[in-house]
């Protein structure tokens, strides 16, 4: 029984993107690239307050598989790994990836929106870079939220609004600017944009090779790009409380990292976003509740500062289901 009704319009998204990442499943990395990414994560993590002592022996919900190279990495931190995905090319990839790397890991195919996942049953719900390609994000959200045991944690990444509105180095106001010149057929998108603003070899510094680069951003029928603010109503509306973000959104904390010596001491401008606070551990920030969250002031001026930085499009967010 699914768990929400889609509208046709809804219906007609899910479908698209789902038809997108069947023909070209994401990611497929060179071992390097993984490596790369593996680095990455790790940071993301840490940055808001989780290390792998944290996750090993939890059991852990992928929400937004892929191919399952995340999946696989949770898995070798000694998580207890299930994983879902809309699309079952990407579900094969990911059973082939997993058995090569000797990990267990439960796969599901379905949509965040409709699958009934067990209500309460996971130590820590990720889901990286996903929501926003869903047909209602909010939704999304509610379902994995529910499947966070009190106690537990979520953590979501998503494309954010402001790297969109940041004329720089990032990709996300080419891909808004690519959907609303080229409309609706994917191909033509990913033509326009190769035409317009690709750089050959762009890809490589990720790992992936051209097509499934291309695709993945500009294929895509639904992309999003989301505010700190609608993240915490996501949280709020799903009784989770916020507990740390990367790029943090409360502004005493950026200025902090701003002003921190070793940061300014290589700091042409776009050279500022070396976000080094040290996060204090998970179980320190347990009692987090939703009155911790940063106030819409914080997080204004945290966003025009994202400005100047031109750093980081992707919004990474932790909270707790409280006990
Ligand atoms: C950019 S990829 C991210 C893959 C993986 N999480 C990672 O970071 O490597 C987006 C993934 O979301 C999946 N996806 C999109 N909409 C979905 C939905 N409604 N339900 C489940 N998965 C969905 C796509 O099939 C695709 O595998």
């Amino acid at each position: 029984m699914p768990l929400f009704t889609l509208s046709p319009a809804e219906q007609a998204i899910q479908d698209k993107v789902a038809k997108t990442y069947s023909a070209f499943p994401f990611p497929k990395r060179t071992a390097r690239g993984i490596f790369q990414r593996n680095q990455e994560f790790f940071t993301k993590l840490e940055r808001v307050g989780v290390t792998p002592a944290d996750i090993r022996g939890k059991r852990v919900l992928d929400a937004g598989c892929g191919t399952g190279e995340l999946a696989c990495l949770w898995a070798s931190l000694g998580a207890e790994v299930t994983a879902i995905d809309i699309v079952k090319p990407s579900l094969e990839i990911a059973q082939r990836t997993a058995r090569a790397a000797g990990v267990d890991i439960t796969f599901h195919q379905g949509s965040l929106l409709e699958y009934p996942l067990p209500e309460q049953a996971f130590d820590i719900v990720s889901s990286h870079m996903v929501l926003h390609h869903t047909a209602d994000p909010a939704r999304s959200f509610a379902n994995i939220a529910r499947c966070v045991k009190p106690g537990g944690l979520i953590f979501i990444c998503v494309f954010g609004l402001w790297g969109r509105l940041i004329l720089c180095r990032h990709p996300l106001w080419k891909i808004w600017l690519v959907h609303r010149l080229a409309g609706p057929d994917s191909t033509r998108r990913v033509r326009l944009a190769e035409r317009w603003c690709y750089h050959p070899g762009e890809e490589a510094a990720h790992g992936l090779e051209q097509e499934q680069y291309l695709y993945d951003l500009y294929g895509v029928a639904q992309v999003k790009h989301h505010t700190y603010g609608e993240m915490l109503r996501w949280f709020r509306d799903s009784g989770i409380a916020y507990v740390s973000s990367w790029p943090p959104m409360e502004f005493r904390r950026e200025y902090d990292t701003i002003m921190d010596g070793s940061h300014a001491a290589r700091s042409p401008l776009g050279r500022l976003g070396r976000w080094g606070l040290q996060q204090p551990p998970v179980q320190a920030m347990a009692r987090a509740q939703w009155a911790n969250r940063p106030g819409r002031m914080s997080r204004a001026l945290t966003q025009a500062l994202a400005f100047v930085k031109s750093d980081s499009y992707m919004f990474n967010v932790l909270g707790r289901r409280p006990q």
